[in-house]
């Protein structure tokens, strides 16, 4: 089986290749990635020389090029990672991500829809990864998002990634193609890129700098731990249904401020600084435009019918994270530097 998989080079994709190339040797795997300032070739060091992985370097974005790959290569299966996917930057820039995360998963359904529906489609998927953002917002309580709840994008990004699923969907329903789809929740661990909170606060506690928190701190996430996620895209592009949606989650939320504590409190330990010296650099700052109050997932459907479940609780997640950032200071040195400086500016000086 030949999979292209989008969007490898960044944080989750990363994960996913790396699980797929060395749990599957005799698939091949060609990660297709335009390495925007989210990807990072460091992420796939230890598995880029494997006998069944591939880097193409190309634009989703670009329709002739993506048509010319999927006919010279005729790749049985796609899994669909590539995504502009940092909110706040949605809200600076809304076009590139109408761009990459619209029509790029349009041209990619094309392309698939093209090479396989002559031959029939025996054999193929097309796995579109989505966030839990589509859903909207919750309030504080018990509700939670579950398959069936009605999409209520706020954002530009969750609006783009509605949009993409709905496309997603039109394929299946129009012209057959074999979709499936999930919807996850915040994801964190190594190589997340530190504009996200968790890998944002690490590196600015490391340096004794300001940890920005967005208004009250209030506001709840659900957080998986990131290789917990590419299983169970594993478990579904194996044993999910076709044309059906999972959620994926960790049944775990957090208030921003709470999970900032206890991030503050773990590097404290770790690095042998005395108890409360990094919950000092707290500092409350205005908050996102239009930020969604509460996220929390229901995924009792991929529990149920595929057996996935996380794999570590989160204290035992967040502790892994933190070795990794505190052993791995040079790959962080390299994504802090140059564009990611500007960008990181231009946030912070507008709050
Ligand atoms: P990321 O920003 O870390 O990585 C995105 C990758 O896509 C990068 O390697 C980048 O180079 C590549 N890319 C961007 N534009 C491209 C283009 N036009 N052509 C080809 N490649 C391009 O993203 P992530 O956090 O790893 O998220 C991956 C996917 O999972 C996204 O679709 C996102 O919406 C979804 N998701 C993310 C989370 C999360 O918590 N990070 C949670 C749920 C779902
Ligand atoms: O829910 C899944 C989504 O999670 C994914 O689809 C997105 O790709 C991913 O970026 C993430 O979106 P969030 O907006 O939830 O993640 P972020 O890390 O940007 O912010 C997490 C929370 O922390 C959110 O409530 C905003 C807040 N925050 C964020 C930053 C960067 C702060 O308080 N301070 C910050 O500096």
């Amino acid at each position: 089986m030949k999979i292209i998989i989008t969007g490898g080079a960044g944080f989750i994709g990363s994960h996913v290749v790396r699980l797929f190339v060395t749990k599957y040797p005799a698939y091949q795997i060609l990660n297709l990635d335009a390495l925007t300032y989210a990807g990072n070739l460091e992420n796939l060091r230890d598995i880029e020389d494997a006998p069944n992985y591939r880097l193409v370097k190309g634009d989703i974005t670009d329709q002739a090029f993506v048509d010319q790959l999927f006919a010279n290569e005729e790749p049985d299966a796609v899994i669909h990672l590539a995504a502009e996917s940092h909110v706040d930057r949605s809200i600076t820039d809304p076009l590139a991500f109408v761009k990459t995360n619209v029509l790029g998963t349009v041209n990619l359904l094309q392309a698939a829809k093209n090479l396989w529906k002559p031959l029939g489609y025996e054999g193929k998927t097309f796995y579109h990864v989505s966030t839990d953002e589509v859903y909207g917002s919750l309030d504080f309580g018990p509700e939670m998002f579950t398959e069936e709840t009605s999409y209520d994008p706020r954002s530009p990004y969750s609006a783009s990634k509605a949009a993409s699923d709905h496309f997603v969907r039109a394929w299946h329903h129009t012209y057959g193609l074999p979709i499936k789809l999930s919807n996850c929740s915040n994801n964190y661990g190594p190589n997340h890129f530190p504009e996200k909170l968790i890998p944002l606060a690490i590196h600015r506690i490391q340096h004794g700098q300001p940890v920005p928190v967005y208004g009250k701190g209030e506001n709840v996430r659900d957080w998986l731990f990131v290789k917990d996620h590419a299983t169970a895209i594993d478990a579904v592009f194996h044993n999910g249904k076709v044309g059906e949606t999972y959620n994926i989650g960790g049944v775990n939320e957090w208030a921003n401020i709470e999970l900032i504590h206890l991030l503050c409190d773990t590097l404290d330990e770790k690095t042998g600084k005395e108890k409360g010296t990094s919950r000092k650099l707290i500092t409350f700052v205005t908050d996102r435009a239009g930020h969604d109050l509460r996220y929390a997932i229901d995924s009792s459907k991929i529990m149920n019918e595929l057996g996935w479940k996380p794999s570590v609780t989160f204290e035992q997640g967040l502790s892994q994270t933190v070795d990794w950032y505190l052993e791995n200071e040079a790959w962080l040195q390299n994504v802090t530097s140059g564009a990611y400086q500007d960008y990181y500016r231009t946030q912070y000086a507008s709050r």
